[in-house]
């Protein structure tokens, strides 16, 4: 098997998520423990593109398992979607010998991925990004420690909130997808959580929910606003007009995106990036990492991408219970 794959690369793509350092160093350890070398790819497609491709060895992952970010740099790149851009960036893996490719990133990611194998690279796409808003797997490497950062954040929120009795608004990322707002809705005991899969954002219930909470005696309301609903300033202005209540807008934005990972991210992280590295080096190529009902295992990329994702209706329903 190690014998076809003599060289692997490896590289980071869209969004960086704590983890992906852990992911790294498991690809580098792991292929190098088939017998297999390893080259970095700097700055996603980007810098694939530009050649910016350095050999790594043990050493060159020491010391990174902890950090936040990535140590390869990120990028989002449009040229890469461009058919002269895929067959560029293959010919390029083939110039520096690079037999296969382990891309660490979201479901955009994985479809340069799947371009790149369609020009003949051998890839395997790791589910690296904050949002958790990859179908075929349960984990995405980051989502722990982005939602813990925002938990401590929206706790400290609250502690202002409640000492001068006012609402707030706290927008969390996640792109189109409401994982960080549910999670942090019910483990901050948000009052309002607003989802944008539920479409069920409605200004004057929220209005009405907070008269109410203040009439029971509640000093603060904190609502939970998913960034792929946003507004959170003009909503903020809004709500104060017509409940007569100091409203307050607080958008935690990157901060969710860096910082050391979880031990949870650093575990899915090094599983996921050794299983790329035994698939990569056994030959396999347009797969996806996952981690499903309870085992890691691997998907086609085509499959992976069809998957439909939703929130899971009970946990929704457990969220709205507890927020009354
Ligand atoms: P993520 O991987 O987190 O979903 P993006 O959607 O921004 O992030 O995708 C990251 C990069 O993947 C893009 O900048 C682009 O270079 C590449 N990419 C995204 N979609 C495609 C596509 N359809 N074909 C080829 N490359 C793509
Ligand atoms: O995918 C991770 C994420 O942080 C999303 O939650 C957010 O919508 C997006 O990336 C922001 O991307 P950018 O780095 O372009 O601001």
């Amino acid at each position: 098997m190690a014998n076809q794959i003599k060289t692997i690369g490896v590289l980071t793509s869209g969004g960086d998520a704590p983890g992906m350092n852990a992911a790294i160093r498991s690809v580098v350890r792991k292929a190098i423990a088939n017998g297999v070398a390893v080259k970095g790819v700097k700055k996603g497609y980007q810098g694939l593109l530009n050649e910016e491709i350095v050999d790594m060895d043990r050493h060159s992952v020491s010391d990174i398992i902890q950090r936040g970010g990535t140590i390869l740099g990120t990028a989002r790149c449009s040229e890469f979607r461009t058919e002269e851009g895929q067959e560029k960036g293959a010919e390029i893996c083939r110039k520096h010998g690079i037999d296969g490719l382990v891309v660490i990133g979201g479901d955009g990611s994985y479809r340069g991925a799947q371009e790149l194998s369609r020009h003949g690279i051998n890839t395997v796409g790791i589910p690296g990004t904050i949002d958790l808003d990859i179908a075929c797997t349960d984990y995405t490497i980051g989502f722990d420690t982005a939602i813990n950062t925002a938990m401590s954040a929206i706790d400290k929120v609250r502690d202002t909130s409640s000492s001068h009795e006012r609402c707030s608004i706290i927008e969390v990322m996640g792109r189109n997808a409401g994982y960080i707002a549910l999670w942090c809705g019910i483990a901050n005991g948000a009052e309002d959580i607003l989802l944008p899969e539920k479409y069920d954002y409605n200004e004057q219930n929220i209005i009405n929910n907070i008269i109410n909470n203040r009439k029971r005696g509640k000093t603060h309301h904190i609502i939970i606003n998913a960034e792929g609903i946003g507004h959170s300033t003009s909503m903020a202005r809004r709500i104060e007009a017509a409940t007569g209540i100091e409203t307050r807008a607080t958008i935690l934005g990157y901060m969710q995106r860096g910082g050391n990972p979880t031990c949870k991210d650093r575990f899915y992280a090094s599983v996921m990036g050794a299983y790329a590295a035994d698939i990569l080096c056994q030959g396999k190529s347009n797969r996806v990492v996952a981690y499903r009902k309870g085992e890691f295992t691997d998907f086609d990329i085509e499959e992976a991408l069809a998957m439909k994702k939703d929130i899971p209706e009970y946990q929704y329903e457990v969220s709205r219970v507890l927020a009354q």
